[in-house]
Parts: C-alpha cells; structure tokens; sequence
C-alpha cells in the first residue's frame, strides 16, 4: 500500500465509433468456418450429406461474391475518395478472392462428377482449397476492421458511416438479407445482437419485422432467444390451438 498514492482518475471510456464491418465478418467468419467442418465431415457415399455440405460450400461462395461488390461498391469509393490509393490492397485481395472462389466453384462441380474414390480424393482438394480461402479472408478482414476502419473513423463522423451502411443494407435483395441475417445473429455477442434487432425494429414495418423474429427464433439457442426477447420486450407467441 502507498498511503500517498491517489488512484486514478476513472476516464470515462471513449463511446466505441461505428464498426461497418465487425457484424458481417463476424457472421462471414462463422459461416467460412462451418463450411470448412461441413466439407470436411463428408466422404461422398452419403449422398444426402454431400448435397448438403456442397450446397453450403456455393452459398458462401455466393455470399462471398455479394460481399466484395458490397465492400467495393460503398466503401472503397469512400476510402479512395479521402486518400487515393487507400483502398489498393483491398483492392487487390478482393481480385485474388473472386479468382479463388471461381476455382472453387469449378472443385465443387469436379466434385459432382465423380464417384467412390475420386470423389474422396476431389473432396479432399475442395477441404483444403476452402481452408486456404479461409485462411485469406482471415487477414484480409483483419486489415479492413484496423487500417480501414481506421481511416474511416478519422474522417467520417459515425452519422456519415451510419448513411454508407443504411445504402448498403437497402441495396441488399430481402432474400441475400434473411441468409445473411441466419449466419449473422448466432454470431454476434447479446449487445451487438439486441443492439441491433432493435434498432431494426425502429427502422422496419412491423410485419417484416416480425419476419426477423421469426427467423431469429430459428436460428438462436433457446437461451439467446429469451434473452432477445426480455430485452426487446416481446411476449413470445405461442402456436394457435386447433
Ligand atoms: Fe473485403
């Protein structure tokens, strides 16, 4: 004990700034590493099993794709806008991920035309192909959630990125949006998810956000979901009785 020493003052922590990319790569990281067990749980000879998980292989392909013209549609133009040049590498990874998702695309129909043996062995390429894509997309996000988002935060108020993130979110199909949504709410922690849902439910007509509830109570543990709806404070609706 130091009888002299005052403690230090108690700094009230700086409100964090908007994270445009810290939901969507949670949900991207989660559905990547899902996909990669998926793959990796199948040999072929279940054929209902390898449908499932090659179908979930060209979903996140798919998503992928939509995210990178998302990403280069809104905000590299903002970056390159501020310093020109600033959006470069992402640039540049994000040509390098469209050539490897189109290789994949092509593993997984490789996959689909064979059978026994050479389907395992085509397995076993498309299993290690989406680890590396993985791998990729694991440091490219990190660069885009630190040195992009740190540009952003020094010239952008969070009002501006919060208009970026609503033309965004408003060019997303509804469909694109509900398997996003599927992947995204499971992966984000109760305050970023009850954040969310409820400033959606600000934002959205009642019926459809009713659609969300719906599909929240899909995806969420049984615990998540009482959570949700405690602090949405929403009765939860029980079956009709017929
Ligand atoms: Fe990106």
């Amino acid at each position: 004990m130091n009888p002299g020493h005052q403690p230090a003052a108690v700094q009230t922590p700086m409100a964090p700034r908007l994270d445009l990319y810290a939901p969507i790569h949670k949900a991207l990281r989660a559905w990547m590493f899902d996909t990669v067990v998926a793959v990796g749980r199948v040999d072929g000879s279940d054929e209902p099993a390898l449908v499932r998980a090659l179908a979930q292989t060209e979903a996140l392909l798919q998503i992928s794709l939509s995210h990178i013209a998302h990403e280069n549609d809104f905000l590299h133009p903002l970056l390159d806008g501020d310093m020109p040049g600033s959006a470069r590498e992402a640039d540049v990874a994000h040509q390098g991920h469209l050539r490897h998702v189109a290789r994949m695309r092509q593993q997984v129909q490789r996959v689909r035309l064979q059978q026994g043996a050479a389907r395992f062995a085509e397995l076993g390429t498309l299993y290690r192909e989406l680890g590396l894509f993985v791998a990729d997309n694991l440091t490219h996000m990190h660069w885009e959630e630190t040195m992009h988002n740190e540009a952003l935060w020094a010239r952008h108020s969070d009002a501006e990125l919060a208009a970026v993130h609503d033309a965004l979110v408003q060019s997303i199909p509804p469909q694109e949006m509900a398997e996003v949504l599927r992947h995204m709410l499971p992966a984000l922690s109760p305050l970023e998810r009850h954040g969310m849902l409820t400033e959606m439910r600000a934002q959205m007509p009642a019926g459809a956000f009713d659609g969300v509830l719906q599909l929240a109570h899909e995806v969420l543990d049984v615990h998540a979901w009482a959570e949700l709806l405690r602090v949405l404070q929403v009765q939860p609706s029980l079956p009709h009785a017929h």
